[in-house]
């Protein structure tokens, strides 16, 4: 990534501290959105993932990383596919429940909107424990195509998720930019 990019995409993440809850600071990437010449650059560097990569599809993990991936997968060209939290695809879905620090969520792909022959790269906003990108990675894989990699925006290295994915992607590369 060049340094005038990670600079640009930098500077357009804010730090809101104790949101949201107390002692949390979080990652409000809006201010980057709203600029179209940070969310262009940020895109042609995912878009240059995909074909780097070699992937046919993107997934896209629900909500903000719908927003990050969708514009990567029309400006490479190729289709873009949605990880949903539980309960909002009508067709046929593959589903995969994951522990969070308290309780459990589950996330649904349509089963056959990947098939055997797909090679998909994983974008989303943030990686935090690992959790989500480790379960959509099972998720493609149980749709029977290949999972190319995963990239994140933004690593919060203090959690160690990087581990987590990592182990789950079995030597395909995680980018966080
Ligand atoms: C956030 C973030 C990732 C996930 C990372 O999404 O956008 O998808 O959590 O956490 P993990 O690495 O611990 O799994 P969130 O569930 O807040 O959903 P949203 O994008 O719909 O707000």
């Amino acid at each position: 990534l060049p340094d005038e990019v990670r600079e640009l995409l930098a500077a357009r993440i804010h730090d809101v501290p104790d949101y949201p809850k107390p002692g949390v600071t979080f990652k409000d990437i809006t201010p980057l959105l709203a600029d179209p010449e940070a969310f262009s650059a940020l895109t042609d560097v995912l878009a240059a993932l995909v074909a780097r990569h070699g992937a046919t599809k993107v997934v896209g993990l629900e909500a903000r990383g719908f927003i990050l991936a969708a514009p990567a997968a029309v400006r490479a060209g190729v289709g873009f596919v949605p990880v949903r939290k539980a309960g909002k695809l009508p067709g046929a879905t593959l589903s995969q429940t994951y522990d969070l620090e308290y309780g459990s969520a589950e996330i649904e792909i349509h089963a056959e909107d990947l098939g055997a022959g797909d090679r998909v790269l994983v974008i989303d906003d943030v990686l935090a424990t690992g959790g989500t990108a480790d379960a959509s990675v099972q998720l493609i894989r149980r749709a029977g195509a290949e999972v190319a990699g995963v990239a994140m925006l933004l690593e919060l290295s203090f959690l160690d998720g990087r581990s987590r994915v990592e182990r789950a992607l079995e030597g395909a590369p995680l980018d966080a930019l």
